[in-house]
């Protein structure tokens, strides 16, 4: 492989969330030591890089995306040294971390935020978004909270209202303040300087916000099964231009280190989110592309979005697929446990770099838990119940015995009960199963540099059918076909004769089978044919 092609180009990105995947002692929530403890699976599966949801000290009302302090660890996850033996194992290993950065908000118990709220003349109140009411006594301005309600929470003792994009205990930082960037910029260093590999940002498109603090415009799609936040356009609440010097600025800062990298955490169509690649590709590395997560599964329409994505990455973008994460439905939830191997398939193939969902790779699900139980403020601040994230956010299962092997004692979020049958035991040793796929796939790709450097061609989509080739000069040509559908169907070639052996199939017996002209799939298949010319 190219010597310029970097380990976040090449490898795959592993997200776990660190309440749920490994407890080693026995409160039944994830910790640091549980992660280091399973990274030798992490190395098995071939994974590159393992991105940790947010681990620092937080009042966890938002599950650690409410930060309370940017330079320690939730004596919940560990201690600093717990930190330092996990990077250090990720390193032994020859593979990257990546930590979860929030600069768009804190915790309402973060010292900052309590100082900025003790007086209107506190030196930190511009550090966040204070605005007086209007003079009719309403609301600065129309903004609503991604978790419902009004984005405005009023503060008794000064008399004014702060601006929270989600929860009111999440008030938003005042990106303007130069001081606040000061303040961040220092806590990315911090990180670096300990020799963590790069950062995934939240919500990167919301870190600036209108000057003038408009109205947003009301959304002509809203439905009313959407939640609350959607009967806004947030035209003035997010993705504003002047979000490109503060990406560029973290950007400048990373490039201090030698190969550190920045993911961005992007909700926007295409044409929007190239732009936090940013001038000359000097923004985010991987803003992350979410087609798969929030397209219908359609295969017209998914091979049309690769197509516009692929036609809009500016020259040197490196592109980046999804299939699953924390804030998400899981995949075999959205589309079925067959139907999850062929969209494996065509994570692994694409052109860009993949990030898999902890317990993806075992397909597990979402997972029923009782009203009493739910946990996820999405859920229980919002009218309609099932927008809670709580399903996909349970324990990893790694065994049959009573809490999967990722606990000894009841976990905070239910195990789910087909996990004596879905876990890493079991599918270790099954050669047909989800995890062994993943894994075949992972080192195909990586023995294959073609699927890593090579171009993306696409040759057909229908309503059934999405394939695709990988060329490079000087390597063997790959022809991907996927079948999106249920049902058989067959696969030809316009303009060229099909020839060529399956090297890789969602199902293993056919892999050796030699193509001529017509490939005949069942329904969930997906076939990856090595073609002789
Ligand atoms: C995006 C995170 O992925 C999500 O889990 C969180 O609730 C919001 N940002 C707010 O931080």
């Amino acid at each position: 492989m190219s010597k310029d092609v970097l380990w976040w180009q090449s490898g795959v990105i592993y997200q776990v969330y660190p309440r749920s995947f490994q407890d080693s002692n026995g409160d039944g929530v994830g910790d640091l030591k549980g992660i280091t403890s399973r990274l030798d699976y992490l190395q098995w599966l071939g994974i590159k890089a393992v991105w940790v949801s947010p681990i620092y000290p937080s009042p966890m009302a938002d599950f650690g995306y409410d930060i309370s302090d940017y330079g320690d660890i939730h004596p919940l996850f560990g201690t600093m040294q717990d930190f330092e033996e996990l990077l250090e194992g990720i390193h032994r290993r020859n593979m990257k971390l990546i930590l979860d950065l929030v600069p768009n908000h804190t915790s309402d118990k973060h010292p900052w935020f309590l100082e900025s709220r003790s007086s209107r003349d506190n030196p930190k109140r511009d550090w966040y978004i204070w605005k007086d009411r209007k003079p009719d006594g309403s609301l600065p301005n129309n903004w609503l909270a991604a978790f419902g309600g009004s984005a405005w929470e009023w503060d008794e003792a000064t008399q004014q209202y702060y601006y929270h994009a989600f929860l009111k205990e999440q008030p938003d930082l005042n990106w303007r303040n130069k001081d606040v960037q000061t303040a961040m910029f220092a806590m990315m260093r911090f990180w670096l300087d300990k020799g963590v590999d790069g950062f995934r940002i939240d919500v990167m498109w919301h870190m600036i916000k209108d000057a003038l603090f408009r109205d947003n415009p009301v959304n002509p799609e809203y439905q009313p099964h959407m939640a609350t936040y959607d009967q806004l356009l947030p035209i003035y609440s997010s993705d504003q231009p002047e979000v490109h010097t503060i990406v560029r600025e973290m950007r400048e800062l990373l490039d201090e280190y030698p190969e550190r990298m920045m993911i961005g955490e992007i909700y926007l169509p295409i044409h929007k989110l190239v732009v936090y690649y940013g001038t000359d590709n000097k923004g985010a590395h991987l803003p992350f592309n979410f087609m798969l997560l929030t397209l219908a599964w359609d295969p017209k329409r998914i091979a049309a979005a690769i197509n516009e994505y692929e036609a809009s990455l500016p020259r040197g973008g490196w592109p980046n697929w999804v299939l699953g994460n924390h804030d998400q439905p899981r995949v075999v939830s959205r589309i079925g446990a067959s139907q999850a191997r062929v969209a494996a398939m065509l994570l692994l193939t694409l052109r860009g770099t993949p990030t898999i969902y902890y317990g993806d790779e075992l397909g597990m699900r979402d997972v029923a838990i009782p009203p009493d139980k739910m946990m996820d403020p999405q859920g229980l601040n919002m009218p309609d119940k099932n927008l809670s994230r709580d399903p996909a956010r349970t324990p990893m299962q790694w065994d049959n015995s009573e809490y999967s092997g990722f606990s000894l004692v009841s976990p905070w979020l239910p195990v789910d009960r087909t996990a004596d049958r879905v876990n890493v035991r079991v599918q270790h040793s099954d050669p047909s199963s989800m995890l062994i796929l993943y894994r075949r796939l992972i080192h195909f790709r990586e023995q294959n540099p073609v699927f890593i450097t090579g171009s993306y061609i696409p040759v057909f989509a229908d309503h059934q059918v999405i394939a695709y080739l990988r060329r490079e000069e000087g390597h063997p040509e790959f022809l991907v076909v996927l079948n999106l559908s249920h049902r058989p169907c067959y696969f030809r070639m316009a303009g060229r004769s099909l020839y060529g052996t399956i090297v890789l199939s969602t199902t293993p017996a056919l892999e050796q089978t030699t193509i001529r002209d017509t490939l005949t799939l069942s329904g969930d298949e997906g076939v990856i044919i090595t073609l002789q010319s």
